[in-house]
């Protein structure tokens, strides 16, 4: 590791790692069309990405990393692209995640609303998330059919049914308090967040948690995306003056 970063001329300190990184899974299909292949060959590969990102970050002792892996919006993509997602995920829950159970103490936690998924899928994801609840290692949150604006839709409307049940009391409600009604209840901000594939923009990841995390972007496609990628990124972060609206 030490020989690596020396040799990609990377510096980074070990007392201000971010704990949380999350990242925008982005640029599979052009990954795919540059190379004349369909794009869920883009999708394959992204996900064996996502495998070696994920050894790495708990490698490196990053406590957190949340991936976007399936947006709210992404089901209206093509029929047969949604349907080809959806037999990934259950080729990775099978395969990668059952590795990583049996081999890491990596703790797997999914974020969106995933009674909309298949069964079969949701049975998966509970089962992996209880499987590895009282794990130590790296948690990886996987964002599946999230929205940031669906979370806090859905927040709301917990939060609503506990004032009106008098679970709650309205002068009660603060961002702390909030904060409990989110998928990411138990979860710290993210510090870092990466956006590969070039596009400059949210879409509706973490719309709530990210008020003040470092951005960075970087126009090399997710497939394309290497361990240098993530080194280079916490390298830029630990130069940021993160001031969170005060002055130094
Ligand atoms: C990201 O890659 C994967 C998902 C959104 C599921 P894309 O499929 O968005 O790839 P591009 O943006 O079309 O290149
Ligand atoms: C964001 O990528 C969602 C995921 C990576 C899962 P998109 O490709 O869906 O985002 P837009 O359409 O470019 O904003
Ligand atoms: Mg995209």
């Amino acid at each position: 590791m030490l020989e690596f970063l020396k040799r990609k001329k990377i510096k980074i300190e070990k007392e201000k790692m971010p704990q949380h990184i999350a990242i925008i899974m982005d640029g599979n299909g052009r990954w795919a069309k540059k190379r004349g292949l369909p794009r869920s060959a883009g999708h394959r590969f992204g996900a064996q990405k996502l495998k070696e990102i994920v050894l790495f970050a708990d490698e490196i002792g990053l406590k957190y990393l949340t991936v976007y892996a399936f947006s709210t919006e992404n089901w209206k993509r093509p029929k047969d692209e949604v349907e080809n997602l959806m037999n990934l995920l259950r080729e990775f829950f099978d395969t990668e995640i059952e590795n990583l159970i049996k081999k890491t103490q990596i703790r797997i936690k999914v974020i969106g609303d995933i009674s909309k998924l298949d069964k079969d899928i949701q049975e998966r994801i509970i089962s992996a998330e209880g499987r590895t609840k009282d794990k130590r290692g790296l948690c990886v949150v996987i964002a599946l059919n999230y929205g940031g604006r669906q979370e806090i839709i859905n927040a709301v409307k917990n939060l609503a049914l506990d004032i009106k049940n008098g679970k709650i009391d309205i002068e009660d409600v603060d961002e702390e308090l909030f904060k409990k009604y989110l998928y990411t209840y138990d979860i710290p901000d993210p510090d870092l967040l990466i956006r590969p594939s070039g596009e400059m923009r949210v879409s509706n990841f973490l719309l709530w948690q990210i008020s003040y995390t470092e951005f960075w972007f970087s126009n090399v496609l997710w497939p394309d995306f290497k361990k240098e990628h993530l080194l280079k990124a916490i390298e830029d972060y630990q130069k940021r003056d993160r001031r969170f609206g005060g002055v130094k």
